[in-house]
């Protein structure tokens, strides 16, 4: 496979320090530049981090420890001219956001973002691999709207729905998903943030995070829609209810989630379909790939963040506690790996997808 060279815009941030250390060794990319805030801009990236970095039993990875930090916004050319794509995680104003990203797209640097800012715009694919990888098809419309040849922005979608919306996904097209009620809790690790730096966490939850309920009734909607003419067009449904809230965990989102159907499955039928279903990225084995997408839990006490956040290195959801519900049909738990699978992880195996599929070339 080719080799690409990437920048990590936000690479002093939670999940810019993800993607770090996920792209210290990957066989397709490999890491030229680390941009942050005009904060960081000049220093070793060692030094930027400093006591930010948040994996105490993983140390900045060598190669990187020294290379010194972009300004992610003053030296967008000089980071375009050396790189093939960006991956971007910042934490800044929306519409800024949605300038800085554009402007690399300008500058035929292509984006893969985190960042929510571009998730509703119509010509943006928001993809999860294993779900709606079609997707990227929009990226021709979107690069004749910007006048680009290689540039374009690709997005992921936010981390609170990457456990129930693949639960969901494998059940639609034979039993209809009509209605689903989710409540979500939290790790801080979200919010970029650990247990030193949010304290009030500690015996602690806090029943709000701003904008995130909008996000898990909305963006799912997107994902499952559709490509017509330049734009992706939402599905209709299933209508998604959703309360989120933040918890004393530091990695690992889980959702309690009830269903119903248009026609209500068995039991053994729901848990055949997770068993089951696999998508693009595990046919053509691309490299961050978990060779089984969904693990269902027989054990009452399963999924757990702290047991199984990490299954297939972070990237696989887990599934568990299905049973029959007396106002839906169905009630289960599931849990994925916030800033693996539901940040910088889905990220890198867009860009994977991506790869594969020669939109970087
Ligand atoms: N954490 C998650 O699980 C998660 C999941 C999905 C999506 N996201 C999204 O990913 C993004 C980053 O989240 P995070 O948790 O990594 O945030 P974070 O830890 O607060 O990091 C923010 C990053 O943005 C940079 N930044 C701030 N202001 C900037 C500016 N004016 N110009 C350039 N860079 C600037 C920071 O650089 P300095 O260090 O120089 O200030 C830092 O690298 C957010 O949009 C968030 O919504 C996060």
């Amino acid at each position: 496979m080719k080799q690409y060279n990437v920048g990590i815009i936000g690479a002093t941030g939670m999940v810019g320090q993800r993607f770090a250390l996920l792209l210290a060794d990957h066989p397709w990319f490999n890491v030229k530049v680390l941009a942050a805030s005009p904060r960081s801009a000049g220093k070793p990236y060692h030094e930027a981090v400093g006591k930010r970095w948040a994996f105490r039993d993983q140390p900045i990875p060598e190669k990187l420890k020294d290379l010194v930090v972009m300004d992610a916004t003053a030296d967008i050319d000089a980071i375009a001219s050396q790189v093939d794509f960006v991956f971007c995680a910042v934490d800044m104003k929306k519409d800024e956001i949605r300038a800085l990203e554009e402007r690399y797209a300008k500058a035929e640097c292509p984006v893969v973002s985190n960042n929510s800012a571009h998730r509703f715009t119509p010509d943006v694919p928001m993809v999860v691999p294993e779900i709606n990888p079609e997707h990227i098809e929009i990226i021709k419309a979107q690069r004749e709207r910007l006048g680009t040849k290689r540039g374009f922005i690709a997005v992921k979608s936010n981390c609170s729905l990457q456990s129930y919306v693949p639960a969901l996904h494998p059940l639609m097209k034979d039993f209809g998903v009509e209605k689903a009620m989710v409540c979500t809790y939290q790790a801080i690790s979200g919010a970029g943030k650990t247990f030193e730096t949010m304290p009030q966490i500690i015996d602690n939850v806090i029943p709000y995070i701003g904008g995130e309920e909008e996000k898990s009734e909305k963006e799912p909607l997107k994902i499952w829609g559709h490509i017509e003419g330049n734009e992706i067009v939402s599905a209709e449904s299933p209508v998604i209810s959703a309360q989120c809230l933040r918890v004393p965990v530091s990695d690992g989102h889980t959702a309690a989630i009830f269903v119903k159907f248009k026609k209500k499955p068995t039991k053994e039928e729901m848990i055949k379909a997770w068993k089951e279903y696999s998508g693009v990225p595990q046919e053509l084995s691309l490299p961050s790939a978990p060779k089984q997408f969904l693990h269902y839990f027989e054990e009452d006490d399963r999924p757990q963040a702290k047991l199984d956040r990490l299954i297939e290195n972070g990237m696989a959801v887990s599934i568990g506690r299905l049973r029959e519900d007396i106002i839906f049909d169905y009630k289960f738990v599931c849990l994925s790996h916030n800033t693996l699978r539901g940040a910088a992880g889905g990220a890198v195996l867009m860009a994977e997808l991506l790869a594969a599929k020669g939109y970087f070339d």
